[in-house]
């Protein structure tokens, strides 16, 4: 997430009061700040994740075809310091090394998406279906299955196949729905029979806002106030198409479940006894969402989008809302189509009203009639947006249960990021802290009776953070990639998520206390392996180029030399 988004936070403001009001709040009461011993159920299922795009790399390899996001990143200007992921993690081609790093850390699951493009070059089945991709997608699925590890596999991490950018406009045009049920139904009858969990679309937020209003992701289109709901309409239609393909046509041979993971911080009221700020809060989540889980839990938009968009377009002098309508039918389509609802979550803002006049300028944000505000009290390591909140994690959990009738979750996405700083340190311990705060908080959410079946770090490698390139680093494992290996350290995280999977949760008081020590006393190698891999890669240059070409002129030498000798004698 960018710059220009942190932007977007008006203020900012010290909440000394607020904070203290906010106390009231239900079910948190007497708890805020309390640590919680204790352990997950037995089976909760613990993992990390990643997404095509960002990790993979080979982005013209073996048959691929181009996604929005290569075109959009080999654009000047789009991205932080023009990088792209044309390589980025070498995921395509060192599977096997991450599969090991996984097995150590003994996850139950790992996340990763599929890349429309590498399947269906042109984005079409009856164009092409490209064997080597699907060929990478089976060694992955199965070795992981091999070493116990179950797939979570998303269909659609934002690499929208270009061609149907270029030809249809993307996700502009309702024809979407339909291609990408062809590529959904191919994935589950090629690798249905050993994948068993599905996310038909990550973060849809994201692809909506800014895909198509703001323009800071793929494809970069600016379409203010009309571009992300249409975009949000037809991505709703097709996830649910996807869930009848599957329910119709796959669920009583594969038995597998079929959901999506939503993105959502949480936001807070700033002061708790007034109402307009409540109102306010509400929406906030309401329109980020709510926009996509009311339609698929039940069976329409929330009505506060209806009320607040209808009424803006109305004002514009609009004959109809800016918000698409679903028919009755389609609405009793889309409802009821998730199995689980997959959550990522990663910081929480102050919300309070504030109006906008409609007119020239409507968008997204306008149409919301607020301003996000944070606390500046709160820790801020990494990405300027992620402000480390954990309270507002269980209010979020909280809020699913009781909006959505108490739906299976899986944590899909939850983690910390740190910037690029010129020495690079693996002792994270503020990413330690975010994970023990963040976890627990789950656990907290848990005993309130939310139906949390699993947890999903963010990420388990450092990797292209879209907009923001390689600047912004969420990995449990540092990827150098200066060096063209690309080989992956251990930071100081791992060894505490170690810990708490190998606990299934925070067993007591004294132990807990120590993992921090622990983990930092590794990390210092790890440290210093770092800072030694300059020389390392130049050893492996001198042992991959230099050696063999003293060695192949020396052999021709002796041959030169050999030929004179022989031409002496005879
Ligand atoms: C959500 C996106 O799904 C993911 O790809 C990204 O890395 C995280 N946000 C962090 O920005």
């Amino acid at each position: 997430m960018s710059l220009q988004r942190m932007l977007k936070l008006h203020y900012v403001l010290v909440l000394v009061l607020c904070v203290s009001a906010s106390e009231d709040f239900d079910w948190t009461k007497n708890e805020r700040g309390s640590f919680y011993y204790g352990t997950f159920p037995t089976g909760f299922s613990w993992g990390a994740g990643g997404s095509a795009y960002q990790t993979e790399g080979a982005w013209d390899k073996d048959g691929k075809g181009m996604s929005i996001w290569d075109v959009f990143a080999h654009k000047k200007g789009k991205i932080f310091l023009n990088d792209t992921a044309d390589h980025s993690c070498e995921g395509y081609y060192k599977f096997k090394d991450d599969i090991t790093l996984m097995k150590d850390m003994k996850f139950n699951h790992y996340r990763f998406s599929i890349s429309w493009p590498r399947i269906f070059p042109n984005g079409i089945k009856a164009d092409h279906i490209n064997e080597k991709g699907i060929k990478y997608y089976d060694d992955l699925i199965n070795m992981l299955l091999d070493n116990n590890i179950t797939p979570i596999v998303t269909l659609y991490h934002w690499d929208l196949p270009q061609v149907l950018q270029e030809k249809y406009g993307g996700w502009q045009n309702v024809s979407m729905v339909n291609y990408f049920n062809d590529f959904a139904n191919l994935c589950f009858e090629r690798f249905g029979d050993r994948v068993k969990y599905w996310v038909t679309f990550n973060n849809p937020w994201s692809s909506a806002v800014e895909g198509y209003e703001t323009g800071e992701h793929a494809p970069g289109l600016k379409l203010r106030g009309t571009g992300a709901y249409k975009a949000a309409h037809h991505i709703i239609k097709a996830h649910a198409k996807v869930w009848h393909t599957y329910d119709t046509q796959w669920r009583s041979k594969q038995k597998g479940l079929v959901g999506i993971s939503l993105l959502a911080d949480w936001g807070e009221p700033v002061d708790i006894t007034n109402q307009r700020d409540i109102e306010a809060a509400e929406r906030y989540v309401q329109f980020y969402m709510g926009w996509f889980a009311t339609p698929i839990f039940n069976g329409d938009y929330p009505q506060v989008m209806k009320d607040y968009i209808g009424r803006k377009s109305a004002q514009q002098g609009l004959g109809t809302s800016r918000l698409p309508v679903f028919s009755s039918q389609e609405k009793s389509y889309i409802k009821g189509t998730c199995d689980f609802l997959g959550i990522g979550h990663f910081t929480t803002r102050y919300i309070t009203q504030k109006n906008y006049p409609s007119g020239r300028g409507n968008s997204y944000f306008t149409d919301r009639d607020l301003v996000e505000l944070v606390d500046p009290r709160w820790p801020d390591p990494g990405s300027e947006w992620l402000y480390s909140v954990p309270w507002g994690f269980r209010r979020l959990l909280n809020f699913v249960k009781t909006q959505y009738g108490n739906p299976m979750i899986y944590v899909t996405e939850n983690g910390v990021s740190e910037k690029v700083q010129r020495c690079t340190d693996l002792c994270d311990d503020w990413r330690m802290q975010y994970f023990k705060d963040y976890i627990n908080e789950m656990l907290k959410a848990l005993k309130d009776g939310v139906n949390v079946k699993g947890y999903t770090a963010w990420s388990l490698l450092d990797k292209f953070e879209w907009d923001e390139g390689f600047s912004e680093r969420f990995g449990l494992f540092y990827v150098d990639f200066l060096n063209k290996n690309k080989p992956r350290y251990p930071k100081a995280s791992v060894q505490y998520y170690k810990r708490i999977i190998s606990s299934n949760g925070f067993p007591n008081q004294r132990e807990v206390e120590s993992w921090k020590r622990k983990a930092t006393e590794t990390c210092s190698s790890s440290n210093q392996l770092l800072a030694a891999d300059p020389l390392t890669s130049h050893m492996e240059m001198v042992t991959e180029i230099v050696v063999p070409t003293v060695c192949t002129l020396c052999i021709l030498l002796a041959a030169v030399f050999l030929m004179f000798l022989l031409r002496g004698r005879f």
